[in-house]
């Protein structure tokens, strides 16, 4: 059985500890809060398999410090993480993984100052991590390739789609390419091309339904690469290319208008869309179900490249 360590039990920490409790794994959950420790045990049911949770990794017993894997998940504040960091590495074995699931910052940075560098990686995890098959995993200049190996491994017995990048990016692929989507969405925004619900329409009902399903190369495959390079040629030169977060974006979060969390953002958060929201995550698993469904499984040119990849296999 693995035994898995969390550090942080808010949002992302107590997803990444479902999802491990799921797979058969044992699982310590660590909050110095009592608040979010609350909240985390408040959201495994009676008859689930919970966490052990503890305050400090030094509540834990002597015998976790050989887990197989300790994932932080305290906020996105650098100074915070290394002195995590620090802590983590006095207290586990040198051989027990230490991954970190930060949205975007460098491997490198985290690791300024570790003695066993070696042993670290990032694991990034999508929300609600328990759900979203995908796990962007980020070696850094040191991380020991077979450590990538075997996080890849777990990840994937689990149940996971492991990732690997080959160089270690801020914001890997996915925050890099949320953020391309919407830098061009505040531009048509703000241009006054279409309303925030005309562009999510769009959005939805176009490239959204065949993403889950497909990724964006083997679509252009569909289309035609020919045709795609012709649209480029006179696109390209239109296309928002700002290096700097839009206004209409600071504007939002500078009158308290962050989202959901606020009751107000690009819409308004009524309980009616509350609801209906609900309703939305509830079929996530369905959507998983669908895409996964869509794996080219059987196809001779998936099967070869899998097996050429020894490392991780991209998912
Ligand atoms: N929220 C998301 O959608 C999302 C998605 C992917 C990655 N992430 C990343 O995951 C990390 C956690 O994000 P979150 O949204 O879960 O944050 P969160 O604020 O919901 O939870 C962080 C938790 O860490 C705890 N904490 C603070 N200091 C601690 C310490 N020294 N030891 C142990 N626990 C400590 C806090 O009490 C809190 O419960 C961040 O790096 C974030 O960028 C977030």
């Amino acid at each position: 059985m693995h035994r898995i360590t969390v550090i942080g039990a808010g949002i992302m920490g107590s997803r990444i500890c479902r999802h491990f409790l799921g797979a058969g794994a044992a699982v310590a959950l660590v909050d110095p809060s009592p608040e979010a420790r609350e909240g985390a045990r408040a959201s495994f049911g009676d008859g689930d398999a919970a966490p052990l949770f503890v305050a400090s990794v030094q509540d834990l017993g002597g015998d976790w410090q050989h887990c197989d894997l300790v994932i932080e998940a305290v906020p996105e504040v650098l100074s915070l993480k290394h002195r995590v960091m620090a802590e983590l590495e006095a207290f586990f074995a040198p051989e027990t993984v230490i991954a970190s699931n930060t949205s975007g910052l460098r491997t490198s940075e985290l690791t300024r100052g570790m003695r066993h560098p070696r042993r670290f990686l990032i694991a990034h995890f999508f929300n609600p991590a328990d759900l979203i098959p995908a796990v962007e995993v980020v070696p850094g200049p040191d991380t020991a390739p077979e450590v990538v190996a075997r996080v890849a491994a777990l990840l994937e017995e689990t149940g996971k789609k492991p990732a690997c990048l080959a160089a270690d990016v801020p914001g890997f692929i996915a925050n890099r390419l949320q953020h391309a989507l919407m830098r061009e969405c505040f531009h048509l925004l703000d241009s006054g091309v279409a309303d925030a619900e005309t562009i999510d329409t769009v959005t939805r009902y176009s490239l959204g339904v065949r993403l889950a399903l497909i990724g964006p190369f083997l679509q252009r495959d569909l289309n035609g690469l020919d045709t795609h390079l012709n649209i480029a040629r006179y696109l390209y030169e239109d296309l928002d290319a700002r290096r700097t977060p839009p206004e209409v974006l600071a504007d939002k979060v500078a009158s308290g208008q962050t989202g959901r969390k606020a009751g107000q953002g690009f819409y308004d958060w009524t309980p009616e869309r509350r609801a209906h929201m609900a309703r939305i995550e509830a079929l996530l698993p369905q959507v998983v179900a669908l895409s996964s469904g869509t794996d080219a499984k059987g196809v001779s040119d998936t099967d070869t490249k899998d097996e050429e990849d020894t490392t991780c296999r991209n998912g």
